[in-house]
């Protein structure tokens, strides 16, 4: 039986790490969230991360604009949070509404202040292998494995997703671990095949009951990424909990997971930021 990874205390230990290296700042780290309409799932992370800032004594300036906000208004917003100095981090909840030009908005944010690393130039960055910041929810699963011994170098290492916000940067913070990083999507055939050869398996899809205990070799390490609702509208990932727990080596919980740790990845790149800003 699994190991059960506690996202929730392992983010509390990072939350407060981070609150008592802040405490060296001159001045409180801040992060301004730009929330665009009213998706009720954005409304609850973007409470969620001003709650955290709160938590570790940092500073939260909300921007909650209308669905109807133009591009050129959102735009000018950015701007004006780029250059002002009481901000260290800028945060734009996504999805954004469909008539907006999610790209140019993620790339019109300043890069010192980028703290969900989305700019082109900090993804760039972590390609290389030189991060200005690192993006949370991969990072957060990385400090997971840290956190319980979890080696990654020269394991066998799969993912299922390859989304810009996840897939994508999970399995180049697996790479740069020296894991053989394998990235699975919607065009693979035979994902069982492949995931069976996981020694650790990264589930970041939104399918209920995607990954199911034949799919996972006896012993993997399992992390699930994803944030989906089921049939009797519980929270719950992509993995089936009741047959891949038994199989599986240590497995992460939904929820419980990786989402307070996505959340307290963020608090360290805003102090990570704050610092720059500050000369520190
Ligand atoms: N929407 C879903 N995940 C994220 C995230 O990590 N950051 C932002 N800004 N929006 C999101």
């Amino acid at each position: 039986m699994a190991t059960r990874i506690d996202g929730k205390a392992l983010a509390a230990k990072v939350k407060a790490r981070a609150a008592a290296q802040a405490k060296d700042l001159p001045r409180r780290p801040g992060l301004a969230v730009i929330l665009v309409g009213d998706d009720p799932a954005s409304r609850v992370y973007v409470t969620g991360k001003e709650k955290d800032c709160a938590e570790c004594g940092f500073l939260s300036f909300e921007h909650q604009l209308p669905a109807a906000t133009t591009q050129r208004e959102l735009l000018e917003l950015i701007s004006r949070l780029n250059r002002d100095t009481a901000v260290d981090g800028i945060l734009v909840q996504l999805p954004l509404p469909g008539h907006l030009d999610e790209e140019q908005v993620l790339g019109a944010i300043d890069p010192e202040k980028d703290v969900d690393c989305f700019h082109p130039l900090n993804v760039g960055r972590l390609v290389i292998g030189n991060p200005a910041f690192l993006p949370c929810t991969p990072a957060g699963v990385m400090e997971m494995l840290r956190e319980y011994g979890i080696e990654v170098a020269g394991k066998h290492c799969v993912v299922l997703g390859r989304s810009n916000i996840v897939g994508k940067p999970m399995g180049m913070l697996l790479l740069q671990q020296s894991g053989t990083v394998t990235t699975c999507h919607s065009k693979t055939p035979d994902l069982p095949a492949i995931t069976r050869q996981a020694d650790i398996l990264v589930s970041a899809v939104g399918r209920v009951g995607l990954v199911t205990g034949d799919m996972v070799k006896e012993g993997a390490v399992v992390i699930d990424v994803a944030m989906n609702r089921n049939a009797r509208g519980r929270l719950c990932g992509d993995v089936d909990m009741a047959s891949v727990e038994p199989r599986a080596s240590y497995i992460t919980p939904v929820p419980g997971g990786v989402g307070p740790m996505t959340r307290a990845m963020l608090m360290e790149n805003l102090l990570r930021a704050a610092r720059r800003h500050q000369g520190m």
